[in-house]
């Protein structure tokens, strides 16, 4: 299967029958690793890296070694690109040496040069506008919940205006969950994401946390200061304080709700630790599944699903 987009910067980058065979294939490559193991023989997978990460790097790289292809990781400070080498030039270069590159970028622009002049597929590993590789895999926890259907109930608690927030707009309102987005007013969606996401599905937008939460079939929260915002950090927690995911309010949702978080999580902010290790988490098996997702990923970018 190759299908027909060449990077994955944003999830509308995907169609839907194309999100729907990747799940698939992840589904596969979950059961049985074996069979997949060697398809990637040869190839070099380059991680170029401005942001911190423990998944999204440790995940790709595990995920090259395991198909058969080696992995470099590039840490941005390092490259010449921090001396002020164009992207073009960077692009056409890294296209001679590397199968497929990985980029965790800050701004979104950035990746779009570089995909512009690569011959190779870029993946985003997470820009400040979108981080599809984790929405994917966690479209494919949800799947694997059994929770995927029309009519189930997502809620979204927090920032809703950063990458997770846009790329979960994206990626939910797909599947045909409806969507509940509680966030205070300087943090609500983007209104390119919002009319994107509601072409497919019931979208809200409240801030009342806990009427929010009734009948939730997945409550999904992020970080309030994400990477690059550090120095609204103050007045991030005094805007988001009363958007907590704790005990308390996934009682209020259904009886089977399960939670969700990309991580890194910060205990005691947008999340409790009772919650993260509770028994509606299913935080650590989205944090397994970028390794299943993002092997389909690059099997299919690469044409050898
Ligand atoms: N969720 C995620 O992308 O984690 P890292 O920042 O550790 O890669
Ligand atoms: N919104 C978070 C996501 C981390 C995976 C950030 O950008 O820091």
């Amino acid at each position: 299967m190759v299908i027909g987009m060449k990077h994955l910067l944003k999830i509308s980058d995907l169609k839907k029958a194309e999100l729907e065979k990747l799940l698939t294939l992840a589904e596969s490559v979950k059961k049985n690793p074996v069979r997949y193991a060697g398809k990637l023989d040869g190839l070099a997978l380059a991680l170029l890296f401005e942001k911190a990460s423990t998944r999204t790097r440790v995940s790709f790289e595990v995920a090259a070694q395991q198909l058969g292809a080696s992995s470099l990781y590039l840490d941005y400070v390092t490259m010449q690109l921090s001396r002020g080498e164009s992207w073009e030039d960077t692009a056409r270069v890294m296209s001679r040496y590397v199968g497929a590159m990985v980029a965790r970028l800050y701004k979104h622009s950035d990746i779009e040069q570089l995909a512009r002049y690569s011959s190779i597929p870029i993946i985003n590993g997470l820009t400040d506008l979108e981080h599809p590789c984790q929405a994917l895999s966690d479209i494919f926890t949800i799947r694997e919940n059994g929770l995927l259907k029309k009519g189930k109930k997502f809620v979204y608690i927090g920032d809703g205006a950063f990458n997770m927030a846009n790329s979960l707009l994206a990626a939910v309102s797909q599947t045909g969950m409806s969507i509940t987005m509680v966030c205070p007013a300087k943090y609500a969606p983007a209104r390119e994401y919002l009319q994107f996401a509601k072409r497919h599905t019931d979208v809200e937008v409240v801030s009342d946390v806990r009427a929010a939460v009734k009948g939730a079939d997945i409550i999904y929260t992020d970080v309030w200061v994400s990477m690059g915002q550090e120095n609204e950090k103050a007045e991030r927690i005094k805007n988001l304080i009363g958007y907590q995911v704790n005990e308390e309010l996934v009682k209020a949702a259904n009886p089977g709700v399960k939670v969700m978080h990309c991580l890194p999580a910060y205990r005691g902010y947008e999340i409790t630790g009772e919650v993260i290790s509770g028994r509606h988490s299913v935080i650590y098996d989205q944090a397994e599944n970028r390794l299943h997702l993002q092997k389909a990923l690059l099997l299919t970018l690469l044409g050898k699903a």
